[in-house]
C-alpha cells in the first residue's frame, strides 16, 4: 500500500490571535471561540472533544466525548467510571482535552486535572437524558469485551422492567470535570506561521500568557 498524501496542503488565512487583544482569563476566550463556531452553522457537534488519558498500561489513549458544560471552573463530560478512561483517570487524573474547529482554522488544547462531579449533578444530567440513553448507560459495561446479542437482550429486558418507572442513575456512570492548568489557543495563519497563545495557571491562580512559536 502506498498512499502518498504529501500534496495535501491548505493555507490558513481566516483570522489572527494577538497577545495585545486576548482577555486575561482563558475561559473567556474559550467562550468567545465556542460561541463563534457554534453559531457559524459550519460545524456539527462543535462540543465534540478529544480526551487523552494515561492508561494503566502506560500508553496515552485519546477518544472523542461530548462537552456537556463549561464554567469558570472547568469542562464537564459524562461517561462510565469503570470504562478504560475511567480507570485511567482513577489512577492518574492528569488529562488533556482538545478541540479542532476546522471551519475556523482553530484548535484549543487543555491540560488539566479530572475530578468526579458531585452525585447530585450527575443525577440531574442523567434525568435529563432520553430513556433510551439512560438504559444504554445501564446496559453497557463500557470498554469490556461483549457480544452484541447480549447487550440487545439485556436492553429488551430492562425496557420491560422500567416501562412504568423512572430509571435510576447507575453509580458507575457520571460526570468528570476537567479543571484546567494550561490552555493553548491555536489560530491557523499563512505560511505555517500560526498564532499560538498559551495560558498557564500560576501558583497565585493568575494566568501567565505567552506566545509560542508555531
Ligand atoms: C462524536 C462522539 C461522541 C462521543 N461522546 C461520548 C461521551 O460523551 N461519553 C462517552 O463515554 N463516550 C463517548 N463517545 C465514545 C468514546 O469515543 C469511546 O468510544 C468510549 O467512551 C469508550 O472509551 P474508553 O474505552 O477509552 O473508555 C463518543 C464518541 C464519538 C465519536
Amino acid at each position: 500500500m502506498n498512499n502518498d498524501l504529501s500534496n495535501y496542503r491548505k493555507s490558513y488565512e481566516k483570522s489572527e490571535l494577538l497577545l495585545s487583544t486576548v482577555p486575561d482569563n482563558p475561559m473567556q476566550l474559550f467562550q468567545t471561540w465556542f460561541y463563534e463556531i457554534d453559531n457559524s452553522g459550519t460545524t456539527d457537534e462543535a462540543n465534540a472533544m478529544t480526551v487523552s488519558t494515561i492508561g494503566l498500561d502506560g500508553f496515552p489513549k485519546s477518544r472523542v466525548v461530548l462537552l456537556k458544560k463549561y464554567t469558570h471552573e472547568g469542562f464537564i463530560f459524562y461517561t462510565n467510571y469503570n470504562s478504560e478512561k475511567g480507570k485511567a483517570i482513577a489512577n492518574n487524573n492528569n488529562v488533556c482535552i482538545s478541540f479542532f474547529w476546522h471551519a475556523a482554522e482553530r484548535q484549543v488544547i487543555i491540560k488539566g486535572k479530572a475530578e468526579k462531579i458531585a452525585d447530585n449533578l450527575s443525577d440531574g444530567y442523567f434525568e435529563s437524558r432520553p430513556k433510551g440513553s439512560q438504559l444504554g448507560a445501564i446496559v453497557s459495561n463500557q470498554s469490556e469485551v461483549v457480544e452484541r446479542t447480549d447487550i440487545e437482550e439485556k436492553l429488551k429486558s430492562l425496557e420491560v422492567t422500567y416501562s412504568d418507572k423512572p430509571i435510576p442513575r447507575p453509580k458507575h456512570w457520571g460526570g468528570f470535570i476537567i479543571k484546567p492548568v494550561e490552555i493553548e489557543f491555536w489560530q491557523g495563519r499563512a505560511n505555517r506561521l500560526h498564532d499560538r497563545i498559551r495560558y498557564h495557571l500560576e501558583e497565585d491562580y493568575s494566568w501567565k500568557i505567552e506566545r509560542l512559536a508555531p
